[in-house]
């Protein structure tokens, strides 16, 4: 099994993916920009949880750490970090998938749609990592909300978006490592309208009083 590293693991949205991930058996290791944090939220997980439903591992390091031992890596930073936190990853990183969570909100405006100056955030990425990794936009329309708790079933598609085929298919196995269908959404630009559907669910979120709408494409057997 791959060993998977969450970069921004700590949050809301990388602790969810990462606990389910662990469960289902990958190998995972939470980044931090401080190991100690790291190392922290790897215990508070482990205390939610029955040590036995975990089938891979988990573990807390620095993000560069972890960018460096796992074979492929998802980065969950909010939008603000996420230039500066790839430009750091950039050797790590090369020759590995990285599987691309963020959504370039603009708050206190987050029910708008916001295109950053690369149009995505997921193409920002690729421009920065340059060809030697391959980047695939993905689980942008999951809510941090519905995976909090790694039982709950989450009743959502995932839109997966990358100009390459195998990252394509990796993120695709890990949405339903995660409990939820992967969809193949095309090419690494369509990023810009999955990215763009979150404003719009946390519009919904708020219209109907509710916490995690997410997206469920119809006609696929
Ligand atoms: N929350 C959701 O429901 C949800 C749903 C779909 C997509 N997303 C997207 O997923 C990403 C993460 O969301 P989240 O809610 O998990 O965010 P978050 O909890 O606010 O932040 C995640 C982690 O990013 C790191 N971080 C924060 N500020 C940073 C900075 N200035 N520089 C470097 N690292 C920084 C922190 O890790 P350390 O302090 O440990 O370094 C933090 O624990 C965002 O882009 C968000 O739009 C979120």
């Amino acid at each position: 099994m791959k060993t998977i590293a969450v970069l921004g693991g700590t949050g809301k949205e990388g602790s969810g993916l990462a606990l389910r991930w662990a469960r289902f058996g990958y190998e995972v290791i939470i980044g931090s920009r401080s190991a100690e944090k790291a190392t922290r939220r790897v215990a508070e997980l482990l205390a939610e949880i029955d040590h036995p439903s975990l089938r891979g591992g988990l573990q807390g390091m620095a993000n560069e750490d972890a960018a460096r031992q796992a074979d492929h890596a998802v980065l969950t930073v909010p939008y603000s970090a996420h230039r500066a936190t790839l430009t750091g990853l950039i050797q790590p990183l090369e020759g590995k998938i990285l599987v691309d969570v963020t959504v370039p909100l603009q708050p206190p405006k987050v029910r708008g749609v916001h295109l950053p100056p690369g149009q995505a955030a997921a193409l920002e990425a690729q421009e920065i990592l340059g060809d030697a990794v391959r980047v695939v936009a993905a689980f942008q329309n999951v809510s941090a909300e519905e995976l909090v708790d790694a039982a709950h079933e989450v009743d959502c598609d995932v839109l997966v978006c990358s100009d390459d085929g195998e990252a394509r298919s990796f993120a695709i196995e890990l949405a339903e490592a995660a409990g939820m269908r992967g969809i193949d959404a095309g090419g690494l630009r369509n990023a810009i309208a999955v990215e763009s559907l979150t404003p719009v669910l946390l519009h919904i979120n708020r219209h109907y009083r509710i916490r995690g709408s997410g997206v469920r494409i119809t006609g696929i057997d």
